[in-house]
């Protein structure tokens, strides 16, 4: 059997007395599309708090490509090939679009440069940063200060500089939140491309936009994952429906 990209074992989370996190149990195959959706408050964002070391776990453990992530810091966690996007919007508004992803770029490079090969770095920097700006289509809007763009162009750069340093794992939390559905569809693609071969996890709560990219769905309800499977097999489950998809998919309506 391949290592997963991404296990998790029996990982718990409690605040105080309350638990958050009851016990989840996942695997996610290198190059999967994962989407986890279920109601507020359920413990999306706590799940990927732990996963890339903001928060510690109670109990349980967290492994990238069967390594155990414990007492490890996010910026360790970053390093060893994980990024991931807030669920609100997080970049330097002040400083040029250019320069958010110069920055990221050179933060994923670390310390493992002394200053001067990072001299000697600055051109593959400034190459790599203008790569990325490629990607994700604001190549035009390179010298602007990032907080005059459109929301759904910020978190477009959101998405650049989430991807900056390389990571062949990608957590994305909400990418599509507040959008009109042009924006949406626009975000999709890009995340469809920007992610090719890569393992993506990502929280959502438009059932267009995980279903249209997810190759598997978990739902976390109360802490707990009530399912795990295809998009065909969640959206048929009973449970699921009960517990979440008949509401969200009627919202949509
Ligand atoms: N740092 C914290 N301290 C105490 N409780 C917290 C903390 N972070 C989250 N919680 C609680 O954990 C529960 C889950 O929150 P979380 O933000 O993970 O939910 P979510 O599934 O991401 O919800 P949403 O869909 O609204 O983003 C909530 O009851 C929240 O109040
Ligand atoms: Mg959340």
């Amino acid at each position: 059997m391949t290592t997963a990209a991404l296990e998790l074992k029996n990982l718990q989370k409690s605040f105080g007395k309350t638990e958050i996190i009851r016990g989840v149990n996942l695997a996610v195959g290198n190059s999967e599309r994962h989407a986890i959706i279920g109601p507020n408050g359920a413990g999306k964002s706590t799940l990927f708090n732990l996963i890339t070391g903001r928060f510690p776990q109670t109990a349980g453990e967290v492994l990238l490509h069967g390594q155990n992530l414990a007492g490890k810091a996010p910026f360790e966690i970053n390093r060893m090939g994980l990024s991931r996007s807030f669920q609100i919007t997080n970049i330097f508004p002040k400083m040029s679009v250019f320069e958010n992803v110069r920055c990221s770029l050179l933060w994923s490079m670390g310390y493992k440069y002394n200053f001067w090969s990072m001299v000697g770095r600055s051109r593959d920097l400034t190459e790599g940063a203008e790569q990325i700006l490629e990607q994700i289509n604001l190549t035009n809007r390179r010298d602007l200060p990032a907080g005059t763009l459109s929301y759904a162009e910020q978190r477009a750069l959101e998405i650049g500089i989430t991807i900056a340093g390389g990571a062949d794992v990608i957590m994305l939390d909400e990418p599509t939140a507040g959008m009109s559905h042009s924006e949406t569809d626009y975000i999709v693609e890009l995340i469809r491309t920007v992610t090719e071969g890569k393992t993506l996890i990502m929280v959502e709560h438009d059932m267009g936009v995980v279903f249209g990219l997810a190759d598997r769905i978990s739902v976390l309800v109360y802490g707990e994952l009530i399912a795990t499977g295809r998009p065909e097999d969640v959206r048929g489950d009973p449970k699921v429906q009960e517990a979440y998809l008949g509401a969200a998919l009627e919202a949509e309506h």
